[in-house]
């Protein structure tokens, strides 16, 4: 097998709402994870009006990176990363989202922890809107309902590029874009866009109309921050969760070829800078009444992304012939005719484990696009158990992540895919996103603190430490 190119991108990705803590220091505003309580496994968070004085919010504190991160960037350089994928907390910059000017401190923070990563060279990879807009926009405007919430994104993106247009190359607009496709689970859309669905609303018709201003506003970005530093790549970030079809029943494979339109709705319009027919046809067949301005079409095909970012957890299944009303469960990713893969085995959160599928994912997506990709997301989110003498055997996550390394290594060596790098999600143990828990643990790092926020916050190493330092170490080649 040929080998993977030297300037790969090898990191760690994490999020500020999942590990910054310090949610109302530096003249920090609230944002819309500021009031999700903690859930676990088949209990969902809950998005609160306000924020109550006794009520437990995981993410306030989360692992407190605001005042660790000399810390924390020391043990990513002792990993030897050369990148780290993080975000920018929105309303760390402005407050309430809609303010004519940024809040110094919450700049100064960013730099801090640039130079920080750059003096140890570790370059950032940052994402804009990592589910952290400013709660005061979700309450005031309605999140992306608003079409001046595009506004208040693309001054908040170029107050951003401006600032560190020496220290920060490669950007993404907007995490995971796409999951809130599945509008029966109400977090996507609140931590997407900022958007409740009111009652009696089509779920659908607003999110498309949320996701077009979300689009616009990231197109936006691009052309501003192409301006600003033609040297900057800026991408667009998905979830890709490939569908499979059951069996080759061509019903099950045509389901499965439908169903994956929610998967590439939005990447189709990043990428190539106009929305494609499929969508144009539901729009018409449902009679979703989009609002686009006129202009838009070419703020779309002006504004088209450098590379295409995606997370990679695990893949789903479709059948046709199958009834199943269990919507927004996790195994059947929130697709009404989705059921278990009998040749794929489960992480205890119900997670499908298939390493092949990511390098099915990377051959799709670039047969599809022909631009760069980089695989931001990947990981196995486990119980760890801390022994005696205090060290952590986590051989379950080092298995899932060399498998996943086997896997595209073969993508770009085999397959001759264009891919720029791996961050595996969460380097260090961080909050959850879908639970809000501590114990779903997907970090090399452990981080002493429980699901209720008990613990020193003390970091050690896990085995797979040392097991990742050396796959740095040697590009890839001793997994
Ligand atoms: C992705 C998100 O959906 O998956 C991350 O971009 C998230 O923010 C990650 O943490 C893993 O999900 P979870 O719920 O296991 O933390």
């Amino acid at each position: 097998m040929g080998k993977l190119p030297n300037d790969f991108l090898w990191g760690g990705a994490l999020a500020a709402h999942q590990f910054e803590g310090g949610w109302d220091q530096g003249g920090k505003g609230p944002s819309v994870v500021d009031v999700m309580t903690a859930g676990e496994h088949g209990v969902a968070r809950e998005i609160t009006e306000t924020i109550q004085a006794d009520t437990f919010y995981p993410n306030h504190e989360a692992i407190d990176f605001y005042s660790k991160y000399k810390e924390d960037i020391a043990l990513f350089a002792e990993m030897g990363l050369n990148c780290l994928r993080t975000s920018i907390a929105w309303s760390r910059i402005f407050p309430k989202g809609d303010e004519a000017e940024p809040c110094e401190e919450g700049l100064q923070f960013y730099d801090n922890v640039f130079d920080e990563l750059l003096k140890n060279g570790i370059e950032p990879v940052i994402t804009l809107s990592h589910f952290e807009m400013p709660l005061h926009l979700a309450r005031e405007y309605g999140g992306f309902r608003s079409r001046k919430v595009v506004d208040h994104f693309v001054k908040f993106a170029e107050v951003c590029f401006n600032r560190y247009q020496d220290k920060v190359k490669y950007w993404m607009t907007f995490n995971e874009i796409n999951n809130k496709m599945d509008v029966n689970n109400p977090i996507f859309l609140w931590t997407n866009s900022g958007v409740v669905i009111g009652e009696g609303e089509n779920a659908k018709e607003v999110m498309y109309q949320a996701g077009h201003h979300e689009l616009i506003a990231s197109a936006l970005a691009v052309s501003k921050g192409k301006a600003i530093n033609p040297e900057f790549q800026i991408g667009a970030m998905v979830s890709h969760v490939p569908i499979y079809p059951y069996s080759s029943n061509p019903a099950d494979v045509m389901l499965a070829e439908e169903e994956m339109r929610q998967r590439y709705f939005f990447p189709d319009v990043h990428v190539r800078g106009f929305y494609p027919n499929y969508v144009l046809k539901e729009f018409e067949r449902e009679g979703y009444n989009i609002q686009m301005a006129p202009g838009d079409d070419e703020i779309l095909r002006d504004g088209k992304v450098d590379y295409l970012g995606f997370s990679y957890y695990m893949s789903t299944t479709v059948k046709s012939d199958v009834e199943n009303d269990n919507l927004g469960s996790i195994v059947n990713g929130g697709l009404p005719n989705g059921v278990e893969n009998p040749y794929i085995q489960s992480s205890d959160w119900g997670w499908a484990i298939d390493p092949t599928g990511l390098r099915y994912t990377l051959n799709r997506l670039y047969d599809r696009y022909q631009i760069p990709l980089f695989i931001v997301e990947n990981g196995f989110g486990a119980i760890d158990t801390v022994e005696e003498d205090g060290t952590i055997h986590d051989a379950q996550r080092i298995d899932y992540l060399k498998s996943h390394i086997e896997a595209l290594k073969k993508a770009v060596t085999y397959d001759g895919v264009e891919l720029m790098g791996y961050t595996p999600w969460g380097i260090i143990d961080i909050v959850s996103f879908t639970t809000g828990e501590m114990k779903k643990r997907y970090g090399m790092i452990h981080v002493d603190r429980d699901n209720e926020g008990n613990g020193s916050m003390k970091r050690s190493k896990k085995d797979s430490f040392e097991w990742y330092k050396k796959v740095i170490g040697t590009n890839g080649e001793e997994l």
